[in-house]
């Protein structure tokens, strides 16, 4: 049958040359400028975001300091699949990342299932980091004495529900608040839909300037949470990681959702396939580097939160501000709250250059217009 007809390998590879893939000459194709250092920085820019920034809070909470077993154990699961990665992308070269492998294994009707998969995955992977990056942004300028109204700074569906369930706070402000146009409460989040459009610029204006961006963005966040890791190693009380794991093995794998999101991303390093040098040397590298380097910094970090508190006081949305805001360190609010919006400014920037990647190599093939 038509929908489950397949393409070889040298059948895909010989697609890709005729729709422009073979040289700069043609207009659609793409300029191999990434190296596998800016792979791997592409790969750290899309890990380290919302994950560490947010999310962690929660897996410490659940598992206690034995959270760092869960991330070995997610380091051991994404691992393989970058091998899987890497062996696909060193045989077949060109952009459309786990689309174009599904392809050639599976056939079309699977190939159409997985592109949808990731469109959606960077999607709505980026409304999430969107979202979390509009409350560390909207925090930030309120220090500068900006005040934005709740309206603007909240979707819509939360601040129905909280005015739903009378639970006083952003949500319900933002209800009783809104401008309303023939009834229609105006509200949306204005900085999430903001910086959504400008990466969407950068990603339009090109794959060099977005290097550029995203590897200054990496350096810059890196060196924020080792700044983190510095200052607050000096607050750890070892007494504070025993037990382990105060809620047993169990409670560990209670944080692999938030664990988890925190690794995704690093899967969008070989949509660039096509703009990579040496893709089948590059790749592989680009991705096993980012997240070797991610694992070390997850686990010094969550030992170093753990380390500084109770594991019971970090079951919140922003852990890193948090444990400093116990330890009264008030100066290093401010710059975690510039390195949240970086981090997660990278994994928007990755996330959006992985999606037009996917929808061109769905194009190629017909599946969409
Ligand atoms: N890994 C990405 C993040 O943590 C999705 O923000």
């Amino acid at each position: 049958m038509k929908i489950f007809r397949r393409k070889s390998i040298s059948q895909a590879i010989t697609d890709f040359n005729k729709t422009g893939g073979d040289g700069d000459q043609h207009a659609n194709s793409l300029k191999k400028n990434l190296s596998a250092r800016d792979l791997t920085f592409f790969g750290i820019a899309a890990i380290i975001g919302a994950g560490s920034f947010s999310s962690l809070g929660e897996a410490c909470f659940k598992g206690g300091p034995g959270v760092v077993l869960l991330f070995l154990i997610c380091t051991l699961a994404c691992g393989f699949t970058a091998m899987c990665y890497a062996e696909f992308a060193s045989r077949l070269p060109i952009s459309g990342s786990a689309y174009t492998y599904a392809y050639v294994s599976f056939g079309e009707l699977f190939a159409w299932i997985i592109g949808w998969a990731l469109i959606m995955e960077y999607s709505i992977g980026n409304i999430y980091v969107a979202f979390s990056w509009s409350g560390y942004f909207t925090n930030l300028i309120e220090q500068f004495g900006i005040h934005l109204p709740e309206y603007l700074t909240i979707n819509y569906r939360s601040a129905h529900q909280a005015f739903l369930a009378g639970t006083a706070g952003e949500g319900q402000t933002a209800w009783l608040t809104a401008p309303q146009i023939g009834g229609l409460h105006i509200i949306f989040d204005l900085p999430a839909l903001l910086i959504n459009v400008f990466v969407t610029w950068l990603v339009f204006v090109g794959v060099k300037e977005s290097k550029n961006v995203s590897n200054i963005m990496v350096l810059l966040k890196l060196g924020i949470i080792l700044l983190v890791i510095v200052i607050g190693a000096g607050y750890v009380n070892i007494d504070n990681w025993t037990p382990f794991m105060p809620n047993g093995f169990g409670g560990v794998m209670g944080g692999v959702a938030a664990v988890f999101f925190a690794y995704i991303g690093f899967d969008a390093v070989s949509t660039l396939a096509e703009e990579s040098k040496n893709p089948q040397r590059d790749l592989p590298k680009g991705m096993i580097y980012s997240l070797v380097i991610c694992t070390v910094v997850y686990i010094i970090l969550a030992l170093v939160l753990t380390g500084m508190v109770s594991y019971t006081q970090l079951g919140v949305s922003d852990p890193l501000a948090e444990v400093f805001k116990i330890k009264e360190v008030k100066w290093m609010l401010f710059i975690i709250s510039i390195g949240a919006v970086i981090a997660m400014t990278s994994v928007i920037l990755v996330f959006q250059l992985g999606q037009p990647r996917i929808w061109m190599s769905m194009s190629r093939d017909g599946l969409l217009p």
